[in-house]
C-alpha cells in the first residue's frame, strides 16, 4: 500500500496564520487554480522557482512553471535536496543564478520541495537584497506540516545543524496533498514524528484524533491527510502568534530536538529530521523520567504512539554502530539552544515535559540536564 492514497485529495481548506506581525496565507487544495488565485496582484516581476531534479518533481515544476508564467517569465533552478546541501554555499549559487537571471526587488522566490528546498528558498529570499518576496510549495508532509510553518529560515554551517539563519515570511504556502503519494514510507513518518511531537508538548488533546487515525503501514487518503496537516498548523499557531522567534513558549517545538539534530549532524542525514525527532523524544521522555519529572505510562505513550506511526524505536543496525557515545557528546554540547539559560559546562538546555502538553516551564520550556545523563541514555535506548 502506498504511504499515501490518492483517494480523497480533493479536500481542500484555507487559512491564514499569525505568527507574530507576519501573516502566512495557508491554502491546502490539489487545484493549482485556487493558488494561482493567491497570488493575483501581487506585483511580481519574476518568479525565481527553487526545486530539485526527479521523476517526482518535473511533472510538479511544469505544472508550476506553467502556471505562474501566465503572469510573469519564471526562472528554475534546481538542487540536489539533501541536508549535506542546505548549505551557504548552495544559497550563495542560488543568489548568483538569481541575479544572472534579472531578479529584481519586484521578484519573488518560489520553494518547490522538502524542508530542505523551502529552507534555501527561504535563505535566499531572506538575503538577496534584504528580503524579497517569498511563496513556499512544500511537497512533504514534514515540510507542509513544519518547515514552512514558521519564519525560521537556515543552512547547516560550523558544524552546527541550523547553524546560519534568519527570520523571513512566506506570503503564500501552496500544500497539495495530491503530491504527497510519491512520498516514500519513511518520508511520511518523518512528517508524523512532528505531529505526534506537537501533540505531546503542545496539544494533548489531538493525542485521542493521532491514536485513532495512525497506523503502521499508512495509506492515509486525503481526507486524513487534511485532519493531520490542521493539527499541525493549530499546534503551531498556539505557540507562534506571541513569540515569532522561538525564544520563548514557542522553544516547545525543540522538543525531541537535542538529541534528533546530533543525530542527524553524526549520521550526515542518514537519520533525517523527522525520524531524528522521533528518536529525540524517547531520549528526552527518559531524561524527564531519571529526573523524576515524567510517569511510566507517560514514557510508554511515547514509543506507542512512534510505533504506531510506524516509526522505529531503535536505530538501524549501520547507523548504530557508527555511534560512539564520546561522539554523540561532543557533538550534544553544540547544541543550538545553549544561551538560553545558564548552564554549566557539562550541562545541556533541552525541553523535557511532566505530562502531556505541560512542558517546563511553560513560557520557556528548558531544563537544565547533564550532558552524560542524556548521552549515557540515548545509547541504551536507541541502540
Ligand atoms: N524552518 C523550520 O522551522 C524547520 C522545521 C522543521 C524542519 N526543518 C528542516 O526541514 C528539513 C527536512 O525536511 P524534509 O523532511 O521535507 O526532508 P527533505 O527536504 O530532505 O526531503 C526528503 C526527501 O523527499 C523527497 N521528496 C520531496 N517531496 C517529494 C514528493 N512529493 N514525492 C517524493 N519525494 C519527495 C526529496 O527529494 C528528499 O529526497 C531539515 O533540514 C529540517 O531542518 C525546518
Amino acid at each position: 500500500m502506498a504511504s499515501i492514497a490518492a483517494q480523497g485529495v480533493g479536500s481542500m481548506f484555507q487559512t491564514q496564520l499569525r505568527i507574530g506581525a507576519s501573516r502566512l496565507n495557508y491554502l491546502m487544495t490539489a487545484d493549482i487554480r485556487a493558488f494561482v488565485d493567491q497570488l493575483q496582484g501581487a506585483g511580481v516581476d519574476r518568479w525565481i522557482v527553487v526545486t530539485t531534479a526527479g521523476d517526482w518533481a518535473d511533472p510538479r515544476l511544469e505544472e508550476i512553471a506553467g502556471a505562474l508564467g501566465a503572469s510573469a517569465p519564471v526562472t528554475v533552478l534546481k538542487l540536489a535536496e539533501s541536508e549535506q546541501s542546505k548549505t551557504l554555499e548552495t544559497v550563495e549559487w542560488l543568489a548568483r543564478e538569481a541575479v544572472r537571471a534579472g531578479t529584481t526587488r519586484a521578484s519573488c522566490f518560489v520553494g518547490v520541495g522538502g524542508g530542505v528546498i523551502c529552507n534555501l528558498t527561504g535563505m535566499c529570499a531572506a538575503l538577496l537584497y534584504r528580503g524579497l518576496k517569498l511563496v513556499q510549495v512544500p511537497t512533504t508532509l514534514l515540510a507542509m506540516t513544519d518547515a514552512v510553518i514558521s519564519l525560521k529560515q537556515a543552512v547547516n554551517a560550523a558544524g552546527v545543524k541550523n547553524g546560519l539563519g534568519t527570520y523571513h515570511s512566506a506570503d503564500v504556502i501552496w500544500a497539495n496533498p495530491a503530491w504527497l503519494v510519491s512520498l516514500d514510507a519513511a518520508a511520511v513518518r518523518a512528517g508524523l514524528a512532528e505531529i505526534i511531537k506537537n501533540a505531546l508538548v503542545i496539544s494533548p488533546h489531538h493525542l485521542a484524533v493521532l491514536k485513532a487515525l495512525l497506523r503502521p503501514e499508512g495509506g492515509y487518503d486525503g481526507g486524513e491527510i487534511a485532519v493531520l496537516v490542521r493539527m499541525a498548523l493549530e499546534s503551531k499557531q498556539q505557540v507562534l502568534e506571541h513569540d515569532p522567534a522561538e525564544r520563548g513558549r514557542a522553544l516547545a517545538l525543540e522538543y525531541g530536538h537535542t538529541v534528533a539534530h546530533a543525530l542527524e549532524i553524526l549520521t550526515d542525514g542518514m537519520v533525517t529530521h523527522g525520524i531524528g525527532v522521533g528518536y529525540g523524544m524517547r531520549v528526552s521522555a527518559r531524561v524527564a523520567r531519571e529526573m523524576g519529572m515524567l510517569d511510566d505510562t507517560c514514557v510508554s505513550l511515547h514509543d506507542e504512539l512512534l510505533a504506531a506511526a510506524g516509526l522505529q524505536l531503535r536505530l538501524e543496525p549501520a547507523t548504530s554502530a557508527a555511534l560512539s557515545i564520546d561522539g554523540l557528546r561532543c557533538q550534544l554540547e553544540y547544541d543550538n539552544k545553549r544561551g538560553y539559560i545558564a548552564t554549566a559546562a557539562d550541562e545541556l538546555a533541552m525541553v523535557l515535559i511532566t505530562a502531556p502538553g505541560a512542558p517546563q516551564p511553560r513560557e520557556r520550556p528548558l531544563t537544565k540536564v547533564p550532558i552524560d545523563l542524556v548521552a549515557n541514555l540515548a545509547m541504551e535506548h536507541l541502540r
